[in-house]
């Protein structure tokens, strides 16, 4: 029996993350929870994304990301970059540039600028195994945690239909 799937899944805990993406031409970003480092050396960050999710088009395109922390104070950035067709999605908020052309969330506690070095696939999502070759702490703070959005991300739903 798995009960109350939604409310455990929360009990592992993560981040909350604005994945910046470009392929060059266009940039986007969604917010992921689903983000961990997987080696040290070569340093090596992984994260689970919908293939649906325009984002992933623009991963694709451009092979490169980043991977910025979002802080306590930051519940409505991560709400933001959560939706989906928001005309102008970047709009309003300030981002910079390093190596890549990734950006880069001006008001994150720090971010990672990354490769994609390839993907696997796991189910309804696709792990993206990503080089870092680049990171800075920008803000100081506390990171938010995914336990601390609630059904921002409307999974209690989706764990309601789908359980076995
Ligand atoms: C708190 C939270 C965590 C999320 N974590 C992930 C995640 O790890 N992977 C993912 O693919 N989508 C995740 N999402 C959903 C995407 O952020 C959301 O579908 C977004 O609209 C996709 O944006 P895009 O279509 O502009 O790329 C999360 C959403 C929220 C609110």
């Amino acid at each position: 029996m798995i009960e109350n799937c939604d409310a455990l899944f929360k009990q592992i805990s993560h981040g909350v993350y604005v994945v910046g993406v470009s392929d060059g031409i266009h940039q986007n970003a969604f917010t992921a929870a689903w983000v961990m480092q997987v080696s040290f050396n070569p340093p090596l960050l992984a994260f689970s994304i919908n293939p649906e999710h325009y984002s992933y088009k623009l991963l694709q395109a451009g092979g490169i990301c980043t991977v910025n922390v979002l802080g306590q104070d930051q519940f409505r950035v991560a709400e933001h970059f959560g939706c989906s067709n928001i005309k102008d999605k970047m709009m309003g908020f300030q981002w910079q540039e390093d190596k890549t052309g990734a950006p880069i969330l001006t008001e994150s506690l720090a971010y990672f600028e990354c490769q994609v070095s390839h993907y696997t696939d796991a189910g309804d999502h696709k792990i993206a195994v990503c080089k870092v070759i680049g990171a800075a702490k920008l803000n100081q703070g506390q990171p938010l945690l995914y336990n601390q959005t609630g059904d921002m991300d409307g999974s209690s739903i989706i764990y309601s239909d789908n359980l076995l």
